[in-house]
């Protein structure tokens, strides 16, 4: 074996030399990975080799290039020299692929004149999700393999198949069962039999497909998806070049898009945002070492429509669920919803027929919470309220076994005094899902005064095996997100007193990136959820609203009216009255409301509260309030979240506004975070601060 740098060695089996890979974690295409690489296949050559196989250590293939470079001056050989090297070797090139071979990964096996490929691998191109296209001749090369509809489908949304899928469409050309043996196999094959040197670049047959109609289709299906995003468009452009270009001056068309991507600012915020959470799955006061706990089963309690979310997440993860509820009805219904979504899926085809079947026989359905006895974690969704959780938490003493995680799915009591009821709230923390919880994607775990850092680390490790990700929160009444969504709809209603009209404000925050605005979303919900006729005294817009009958999409009429057939949404101008009348009765004269004051009013108010809240220790870092948003509520990633948006205006224009607001309305979460303040006048970033 040689050593080439820090991270590349070459190993000779017969005529077959290895050049071994060994960056961990993830085997990305650092400098030192670059020039091992190059110097591996040029003394493979040099040595008499007849074939070399690029091969990685650890956990994965090269999945992608080094994120941590980006920015920096370049230093060593480029991709593209390294791949210039592998697609000329006179010797076949044989890329052994395991783990996930990912961005400049599958780039570099792109290169590679075969590739072999355990049936666990995966391949993708997922460089949009950092707000870029691949730029090593990825947008080149993988039409040409896969054909152009799929290169679209893989790049825009940045989602990597399997490893037999890519084998039938021609990216894999074997499926081993083990990785080293399998590729000495068909490094042995390919020399004995003299398999051509074959070079992506060259092969154009299945760019053919590439007709303008399919790219409108495409670009049509995508829209909606892809909204206020620059990078699938340009991914698109660069599969157009690919079919319209010779392969070179597709490159530089790749290569020009890429850098006015890179220098942008969305593919910066989402990059940013890549770092942001995975930070939030580290927990600063939780040593990384700490034991955790084994959930092998869990308990969930309501079938309603948390419940039924939240326990959709273990089936899929092949962790079976005890789910109980107080009556058969509810029971029924309950598990019906679950079959119907997953029957849905299968539709989709996103899982198979037989998978439905395996998911509904890891539940088992019960009435009565002394199933609970040998779960690992019970997980409690019933109403929201805190006599009932108390007495269901003291019951789940009674019940669970010691060391059974006591958990609830709150969105805003306080986790302590559920757990004062117990003897154990070392073992009660908050697993705040968000609905619909089989889908969103943010897990809010509420950390107690005395949870242990055991429930901790087990918490935040299994939010990461059923795929969510996970940020440690404390106690307050709405945690991060909602305490924050809270002040934005105390602003949105305000405004739509002083003049704004509700179309308004949601149009401001559809444009700003997010799928809807807030009075959408009230009708979305129900205008109804927890409001009751009998106490009902018309001192609100929303109780004024449900009042006169309007309860939102579910009955057609809410903020807008809605079509009953498709559903599209009409302002509705009696809401208008009804509002301008109230404000009157209120004392409020109506006045124009700029889209610039809305919009400031909506996130500058909450950028105020993020800082209390982080200043407060509720959040741990600015950056996981940013995860918080985007995963929860659909803050457009592009801007990175709330905190990072902040930075990026300078947080001395934000104060400045702030204070401004203040000044007109007094109300107190308009005042001055002390953080806020104190980063303002000191140029540090929001996005960086702890509290
Ligand atoms: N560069 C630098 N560091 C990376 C990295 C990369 N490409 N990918 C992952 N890491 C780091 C993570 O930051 C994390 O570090 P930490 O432990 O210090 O927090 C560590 O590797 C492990 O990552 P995960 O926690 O995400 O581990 P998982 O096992 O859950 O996932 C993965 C592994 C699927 C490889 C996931 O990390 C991933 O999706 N990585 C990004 C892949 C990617 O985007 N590649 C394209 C890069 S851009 C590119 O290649 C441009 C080219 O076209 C020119
Ligand atoms: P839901 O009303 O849809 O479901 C609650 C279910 O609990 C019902 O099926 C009910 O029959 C059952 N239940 C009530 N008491 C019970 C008992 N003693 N034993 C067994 N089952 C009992 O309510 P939803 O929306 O699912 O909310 C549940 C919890 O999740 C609440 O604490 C809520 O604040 C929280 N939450 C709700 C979100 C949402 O968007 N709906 C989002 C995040 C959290």
């Amino acid at each position: 074996m040689t050593t080439l740098t820090e991270s590349v060695s070459v190993e000779r089996d017969g005529d077959v030399a290895f050049v071994v890979i060994d960056n961990p974690p993830v085997n990305a295409l650092s400098f030192h990975v670059r020039q091992g690489l190059l110097d591996g296949v040029n003394q493979a050559v040099g040595d008499g080799a007849k074939a070399v196989v690029v091969i990685c250590e650890g956990r994965t293939f090269i999945a992608g290039a080094d994120i941590t470079e980006f920015g920096s001056p370049p230093k060593g050989p480029s991709l593209q020299d390294v791949q210039a090297v592998m697609e000329d070797c006179p010797i076949p090139v044989i890329a052994a692929i395991h783990g996930t071979a990912l961005g400049g990964g599958l780039e570099i096996a792109l290169c590679a004149h075969y590739r072999v490929a355990v049936d666990s691998a995966k391949f993708g191109l997922p460089e949009v999700k950092l707000g870029l296209l691949p730029g090593a001749g990825g947008t080149q090369r993988l039409p040409r393999v896969v054909g152009v509809a799929k290169a679209l489908s893989m790049m825009t949304s940045g989602q990597p198949i399997g490893a037999q899928e890519a084998a039938e469409y021609g990216l894999v050309d074997e499926v081993v069962d083990t990785l080293r043996s399998g590729a000495l196999s068909f490094a042995d094959r390919a020399v004995s039999n003299g398999w051509p040197l074959s070079r992506i670049r060259d092969r154009n047959e299945k760019l053919a497909e590439g007709t303008p109609e399919l790219f409108e289709s495409f670009r049509a299906g995508i829209a909606r998806k892809t909204r206020g995003f620059l990078a699938p468009e340009y991914n698109v452009q660069c599969v157009e070049a690919a079919v319209n270009l010779s392969f070179e001056d597709g490159l530089a068309r790749e290569r020009e898009l890429f850098m006015e991507l890179m220098t942008g600012p969305q593919s910066a915020a989402q990059r940013y945002y890549f770092f942001a959470e995975r930070a939030a799955n580290k927990v600063a006061d939780v040593p990384r070492d700490t034991p955790k706990l084994s959930i092998e089963r869990v308990g969930v309690l309501g079938a309603g429509t948390m419940g039924g979310g939240i326990a959709m997440n273990f089936l899929n993860a092949g962790i079976p669920v005890t789910i109980v509820e107080r009556e058969q009805a509810a029971l029924d219904r309950g598990l019906a919803v679950i079959r119907k979504n997953y029957e849905r899926s299968a539709k989709r085809g996103s899982i198979s027929a037989a998978d439905v079947e395996t998911r509904m026989n890891l539940l088992t359905p019960s009435l009565d919470k002394n199933d609970f006895a040998d779960v690992d974690m019970v997980i409690e969704a019933v109403f929201e309220d805190m006599d009932l959780k108390k007495t269901l938490f003291a019951e789940f003493d009674a019940i669970c076994k010691p060391n059974c995680i006591l958990a609830s799915n709150t969105s805003a009591l306080d986790i302590n005094v559920i757990a004062s009821v117990t003897s154990r709230p070392q073992s009660v923390i908050g697993t705040h899902f968000f609905s619909p919880a089989n889908v969103m994607k943010l897990l809010e775990v509420v950390r107690g005064d005395e949870t242990s850092d055991t429930v901790i680390a087990t918490t935040m490790a299994l939010a990461k095996t059923i795929n969510k990700v996970a940020v440690l929160v404390g106690v307050c009444h709405g945690f991060v997100g909602n305490r924050m969504l809270f002040v934005r709809r105390l602003e949105a209603n305000q405004m739509v007193l002083e003049g704004a009209t509700p179309a308004q404000v949601d149009r401001v925050l559809y444009d700003f990136g997010f799928p809807m605005g807030p009075f959408a979303m009230s009708d979305l919900a129900g205008l109804d959820i927890g409001w009751k006729a009998e106490t009902s005294t018309s001192s609100s817009i929303r109780e004024l609203m449900c009042e006169s009958g309007r309860r939102g999409q579910k009955n057609g009429r809410g903020y807008y009216t809605y079509d009953a057939e498709t559903r599209a949404s009409t302002p509705d101008p009696e809401v208008e009255t009804l509002i301008r009348e109230f404000a009157q009765s209120q004392g409020i004269e109506q006045r124009e409301v700029s889209d610039q004051e809305v919009l400031e009013r909506l996130l500058y108010s909450m950028i105020n509260e993020g800082a209390a809240i982080l200043q407060e220790g509720i959040a741990a870092r600015g950056s996981d309030i940013d995860v918080v948003w985007v995963n929860g509520y659909g803050w457009p990633v592009y801007t990175g979240g709330p905190m990072y948006w902040a930075d990026s205006i300078g947080l001395d224009k934000v104060v400045e506004q702030i204070n401004h607001y203040y000044q007109n309305s007094g109300a107190s979460h308009w005042k001055l975070a002390p953080l806020l303040s104190r980063l303002a006048a000191s140029g540090e970033k929001l996005q960086n601060a702890v509290p």
